[in-house]
């Protein structure tokens, strides 16, 4: 069994030193709107992916008006601790496991896997591509460290591409055989990316369908469709083809940086068809899906809901607790414990947050 024992938030959002200790099973984060239960899952969920699912900008992370934040998590797995740490100070990111310095994020990412379920995972439907690739990135990253070291790398080879494309100029031999150099290397890992997304699809497909037929009493049938911008068996065609395009455009306009993916619910495409309860009901079941697979990869999840059950019946909020329960440590933020079944309820530790106890520490 793993799972987290422990946190230390210093200088954390609104935390200035505060511990808090967890049961394996289930935590129920309890009190009022504002008074730090979304800090708190938001740094768990940075002890394990290194960054905030909330913002890009680290600084954000550190108390107002102080300069640094640390994150010590306690890890227990057979009976042993596990320390992870991470300190942010001036702009660097120190990350440190069991008293070892880890200089690579890739090498940090991946002992546990973190799912997250958030009001915002709406946007997984509705909202723009970019959306979309973050959560492929994100999950596809922690339990392949291969797969963020190829995405870091094409990053890398994209930008220096765009840089060229700025201000390319068709006379310049220089300028054309770096380009083709660039092509050549950017080709080389799209065809990476491309087919470890359809991997990961192909492998989480059969989770999510499972999940979905079990949250809809065997209506809904969910799968994913990934919409790959270039077919990975041409995309060295397609990319080096499209040159003329992206001399136009000044960027390079065909790659994974533009991939898709699409909700299909009894094989019709959820966003243009489904209604918003079944769009919510969606994006549970992918992450269930996630947290299934996981399990079934690694048996290291810690889940997390920021204020999910605010949003769903009371059936519906009992339902996902109970196909939640045996797939990892359970970490619920809520404003009302009143609608949670008494069974499940007598089996969570609650922990309430006030002004008093997060200010007196
Ligand atoms: N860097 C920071 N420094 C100090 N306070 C912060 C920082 N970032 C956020 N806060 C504040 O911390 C408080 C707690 O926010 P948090 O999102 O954790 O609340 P919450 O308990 O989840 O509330 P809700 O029930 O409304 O979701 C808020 O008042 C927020 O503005
Ligand atoms: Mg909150």
């Amino acid at each position: 069994m793993f799972y987290l024992d422990s946190i230390k938030l210093i200088n954390f959002r609104c935390y200035n030193n505060n511990d808090f200790t967890f049961s394996p099973t289930i935590n129920i984060i309890i009190g009022k709107n504002a008074i730090g239960k979304t800090s708190l899952v938001e740094g768990i969920y940075c002890l394990g992916l290194i960054k905030s699912y909330k913002t890009f900008n680290d600084e954000l992370l550190v108390k107002d008006g102080d300069n640094f934040y640390n994150l010590k998590g306690r890890f227990i797995e057979s009976n042993q601790n596990i320390d992870f740490m991470i300190g942010y100070n001036e702009k660097k990111r120190k990350l440190v496991r069991n008293n070892q310095v880890i200089k690579k994020q890739s090498d940090y990412i991946g002992y546990f896997q973190v799912v997250m379920f958030s009001p915002d995972d709406i946007e997984l439907v509705k909202g723009t591509p970019s959306n979309r690739r973050r959560f492929m990135d994100t999950y596809i990253g922690q339990f392949d460290k291969k797969y963020l070291e190829d995405l870091s790398i094409y990053k890398k080879i994209l930008k220096s591409r765009n840089e060229i494309l700025k201000d390319f100029n068709n006379n310049n031999k220089k300028i054309i055989s770096l380009m083709s150099i660039y092509t050549e290397k950017l080709v080389e890992y799209a065809k990476k990316i491309v087919e470890r997304r359809l991997l990961f699809f192909e492998e989480l497909n059969p989770y999510i369908e499972r999940q979905s037929l079990a949250i809809s009493k065997q209506t809904e049938r969910l799968n994913i469709e990934y919409v790959a911008n270039v077919s990975v068996d041409c995309i060295e065609k397609e990319i080096t083809e499209n040159l003329v395009n992206d001399i136009y455009a000044k960027t390079t306009t065909k790659g994974p940086h533009k991939d898709d993916f699409e909700f299909m619910i009894n094989n019709r495409n959820a966003c243009e068809y489904a209604s918003q309860g079944q769009q919510r009901t969606a994006t549970l079941s992918l992450k269930l899906g996630l947290a299934a697979m996981f399990k079934d990869y690694n048996d290291k999840v810690i889940i997390i809901l920021d204020d999910v059950f605010s949003e769903l019946d009371k059936n519906r909020k009992n339902n996902v607790m109970k196909l939640l329960i045996d797939k990892g440590q359970i970490f619920i933020t809520t404003t009302s414990i009143k609608d949670i079944d008494i069974n499940i309820l007598n089996n969570s530790k609650v922990i309430e947050i006030s002004k008093e106890n997060r200010d007196n520490e």
